[in-house]
């Protein structure tokens, strides 16, 4: 599956987000990929949204804080890797229990995993087009 949307505002990014959410099973992986200040968070919101957690709850990590957990009906791992130069630093984390957890993870910056994705994962790309306005790709690999 891959499809494609355009989105003209945080809102619509955030509505799109919670869409998502509503659809994710325990154990899903959500690898989003895209520059910076392109709406990985905010999309997160919407996402965290969708499976019963508030927005404001979902925060962009502080410096050191890689992992924030949200629980609602189903644990929410968000990660960040934004400030992890090294697949050996990554690999550190020993983020693969929660990868193969019944909770949902979603992790931003997800190509600094390399190898460490899951086969069966949902990859959303966003990219920026004008200041408002942002492509999301999603692909699911395995359906
Ligand atoms: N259509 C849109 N969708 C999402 N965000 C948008 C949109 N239009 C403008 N924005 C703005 O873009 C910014 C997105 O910030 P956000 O923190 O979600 O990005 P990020 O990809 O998580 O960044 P970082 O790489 O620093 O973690 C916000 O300031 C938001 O208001
Ligand atoms: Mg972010």
């Amino acid at each position: 599956m891959e499809k494609t949307f355009r989105t003209e505002s945080p809102d619509e990014t955030q509505a799109l987000g919670e869409k998502l959410g509503n659809r994710l099973k325990p154990g899903d992986v959500i690898a989003l990929i895209g520059d910076l200040g392109t709406g990985k968070t905010c999309l997160t919101q919407g996402i965290a949204r969708g499976i019963g957690i508030a927005p404001n709850e979902v925060v962009s990590s502080p410096s050191y804080i890689i992992i924030n957990e949200y629980n609602g009906k189903i644990p929410i791992y968000h990660i960040d890797l934004y400030r992890l130069e090294t697949a050996a630093e990554i690999s550190e984390l020993g983020l693969g229990e929660y990868i193969e957890s019944d909770g949902i993870c979603i992790i931003e910056w997800a190509e600094r995993m390399e190898d460490g994705l899951p086969e069966n994962c949902i990859t959303i790309n966003i990219s920026w087009e004008d200041e408002k306005t942002r492509s999301i790709k999603i692909q699911h690999t395995l359906s």
